[in-house]
């Protein structure tokens, strides 16, 4: 074995890159649980990718034999429903492991200087993630397929001026049609699965580069041994490698219960409209996005006019990006920060959460008023925590790790 891995090694830097990312790569010792969904998303990148893989040799990208296709999937590959359902709850189990995964980041500061393009190339694959899914959820050209992808592409014909030719430009056609399904279909099989595992490596290297913060916020390269070792650090592998297996079986103990008991999530995951064929002549009485979309859905439908609607919308997501430079504080964890910061976080979490169930509810003048209201919430999380981070009454941070 060892003359193999010398013979390689002559060749390519397999030990380096072993060492340098797993078997000396010190992390800092007290992860806790909200560590474990970074290691989970790249699971179920993998999970995404090969399950998309079985799906494309069965699939048809063509507007007429789409839905059969998924239908036949469904009923006659032998395991096609398995694999269909591995990639349909794979991508809720991807937003829900993200949006804990950036949580943990608001919580402990991750964001924070040295760790400011971890967090960009971070904002930047969520982007590509929405992109993914959007863009998949036309595949199967059901309804709610056909509808969804027709309510948030006339989106962009509120810009002004460029409008209707951009509309026009990303359907390919008047209507959503074939070509658009095309033009999904390539984007959601090839070039975002690129996007997306280029910045996943560009987001582990950037963070190897400066190393991992932790609970405490604590910088653990400022204490280390004789021989350069943060004292408060352990070995990735296999320390962590053997800690996150056990995440990986606990996750997979909940993603085997929806997959196999719960998959269409009582419509909340694989929405009822879709197992009805697309048809352009009849609207479906409701559409509402999947969940993991409905927060910005609801700040849109909050606005009554479009434009500024769909402003909203985009400086929602665009604000996150800011956060580096909107917390202004010098201590990164929630462990010793303010109140004032505890209960805006609180506050941003719970808007959050409301509002992704307003989405999901029938406009009526009650709903409409709410959306407004928590929507002003969200937004305040970040007015709030620029004004009041600089001058913030923090504890004081300990030393080495606790
Ligand atoms: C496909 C999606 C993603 C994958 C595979 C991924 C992977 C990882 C991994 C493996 C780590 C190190 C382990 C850990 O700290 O949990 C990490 C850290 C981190 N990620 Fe992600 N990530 C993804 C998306 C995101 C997003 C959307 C954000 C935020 C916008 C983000 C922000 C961060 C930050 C700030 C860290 C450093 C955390 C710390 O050191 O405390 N990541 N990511």
């Amino acid at each position: 074995m060892s003359k193999i891995i010398g013979w390689v090694d002559d060749r390519f830097p397999l030990m380096k890159m072993w060492n340098e990312h797993l078997a000396e790569y010190y992390a800092p010792k007290n992860f806790n649980f909200w560590y474990f969904f970074g290691s989970l998303a790249l699971l179920v990148l993998v999970i995404q990718i090969v399950s998309g893989i079985f799906l494309v040799m069965h699939y048809k990208p063509d507007a007429e034999l789409a839905f059969a296709s998924v239908e036949y999937i469904m009923r006659d590959v032998p395991y096609g429903w398995l694999i269909r359902y591995i990639h349909s709850t794979g991508a809720t189990a991807f937003f829900i492991v993200v949006y804990l995964h950036m949580l943990r980041g608001l919580m402990y500061g991750s964001y924070k200087k040295p760790r400011e393009l971890i967090w960009l190339f971070g904002m930047f694959i969520y982007l590509a993630l929405m992109a993914e899914a959007f863009m998949g959820y036309l595949l199967p050209w059901g309804q709610m397929s056909y509808w969804g992808a027709q309510v948030i592409i006339s989106l962009f014909g509120a810009i002004p001026v460029i409008g209707d030719d951009l509309t026009l430009w990303i359907r390919g056609d008047f209507v959503i049609s074939d070509a658009t399904l095309n033009r999904f279909f390539s984007l959601h099989v090839i070039a975002l699965p690129l996007v997306l595992l280029f910045l996943v490596v560009a987001h582990i290297l950037a963070l190897h580069e400066v190393g991992s913060n932790n609970p405490d916020g604590v910088d653990i390269k400022a204490n280390k041994d004789e021989k350069g070792i943060p004292l408060d650090g352990i070995p990735f592998h296999p320390y962590y490698t053997v800690k996150d297996i056990v995440g990986v079986v606990v996750f997979l103990f909940f993603f085997a219960t929806v997959l196999f008991f719960f998959p269409d999530g009582g419509g909340y995951l694989l929405e009822h409209a879709n197992f009805v064929a697309s048809d352009p002549l009849k609207t479906p009485e409701h559409i509402a996005p999947v969940w993991y979309f409905t927060p910005f859905y609801a700040i849109l439908r909050a606005v009554p006019d479009k434009l500024l609607g769909v402003g909203a919308m985009g400086a929602a997501i665009v604000l996150l990006f800011f956060m580096p430079w909107l917390d202004r504080c010098k201590v990164r964890s929630i462990r010793y920060r303010s109140k004032i910061y505890k209960i805006n976080l609180a506050m941003f979490i719970v808007s959050f959460v409301v509002l992704g169930w307003l989405a999901m509810q029938h406009v009526t003048p009650t709903i409409t008023l709410l959306s407004q209201v928590f929507s002003l919430l969200y937004f305040a999380f970040f007015i709030v925590l620029f004004f009041t981070s600089k001058n913030e009454e923090t504890k004081p941070v300990p030393d080495r790790v606790t």
